[in-house]
């Protein structure tokens, strides 16, 4: 159960070249429990080491884990989607402070970049959702469903792609947006429904009431083998010999 707070738009990206980006991501988290938040990282340092670093400031941050390791952080690289993964497992209150989510560039006169989360553990997020991974074959439909406290009933909310900052809009009855993607509300929670699906639509989304997100990841697979037509297939084939 995490949500992030994005200050000045939603620029997640890790900057193109090196340097600390001012970019600040307020995250909280529900104590105890385990989430998994996306680092966008710029498609240049895909060969780059990845890394979750703690404290301030930059440069005196202790590095909590690389990409690959596994334990209370464990980070997984997706170069492919320029994305990396921080999953944590039974956070404090303690573990409250400032994140980094870096990449590495040099090795001794270390310029590296990265972008900071201030992460906060407490009982009850402003939005969350019940479960962070959905998926689903090519064809299908899913939903998610996306709860959000009171105060934020009368709030902007929005389903959106991380990779290019696509928003769907709760309420919103214009044709620009995409009819695969139907949004309901009962004024507690928001359900996305995405029909149609495609293995392009694979990858990190986000709900968001007013300022507060939640990850979502979604993993579309390829629809089940028509195993009737593959082997009328093959029996075309060997008739023909
Ligand atoms: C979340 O969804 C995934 C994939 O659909 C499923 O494997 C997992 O059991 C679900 N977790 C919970 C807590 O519902
Ligand atoms: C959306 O448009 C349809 C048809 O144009 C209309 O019936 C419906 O009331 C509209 N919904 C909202 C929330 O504006
Ligand atoms: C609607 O969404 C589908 C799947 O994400 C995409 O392939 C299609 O291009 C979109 N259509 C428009 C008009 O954006
Ligand atoms: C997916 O949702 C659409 C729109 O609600 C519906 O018409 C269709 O039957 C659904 N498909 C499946 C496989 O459930």
């Amino acid at each position: 159960m995490i949500y992030l707070l994005v200050l000045s738009g939603i620029l997640l990206y890790i900057s193109g070249g090196a340097g600390v980006n001012a970019l600040e991501l307020n995250i909280a988290v529900k104590s105890g429990s385990s989430g998994i938040l996306p680092c966008v990282y710029d498609k240049q340092h895909k060969e780059n080491r990845k890394y979750l670093c703690w404290g301030t400031p930059w440069s005196s941050c202790r590095i909590l884990a690389y990409a690959g390791q596994t334990g209370k952080y464990s980070i997984t690289d997706y170069p492919d989607q320029s994305i990396f993964t921080v999953r944590w497992d039974n956070l404090q209150t303690s573990d409250s402070g400032q994140y980094w989510c870096a990449v590495e560039i040099g090795d001794y006169n270390i310029v590296d970049a990265g972008y900071y989360l201030y992460l906060t553990v407490q009982s009850a997020p402003d939005v969350s959702v019940m479960n962070s991974s959905v998926s689903g074959h090519e064809g299908d439909n899913v939903s998610v469903q996306c709860f959000y406290t009171s105060g934020y009933q009368n709030k902007l909310k929005q389903w959106c792609r991380y990779k290019d900052q696509s928003c769907y809009t709760v309420g919103r009855n214009d044709t620009s947006q995409n009819s695969s993607v139907q949004i309901s509300d009962d004024g507690r929670s928001f359900t996305v429904l995405m029909t149609g699906l495609r293995l392009s639509d694979s990858g990190w989304y986000f709900c968001s009431a007013g300022e507060a997100l939640n990850p979502v990841q979604l993993t579309v697979t390829e629809a089940e083998p028509d195993t009737g037509t593959e082997k009328d297939k093959w029996r075309f084939c060997l008739s023909q010999n």
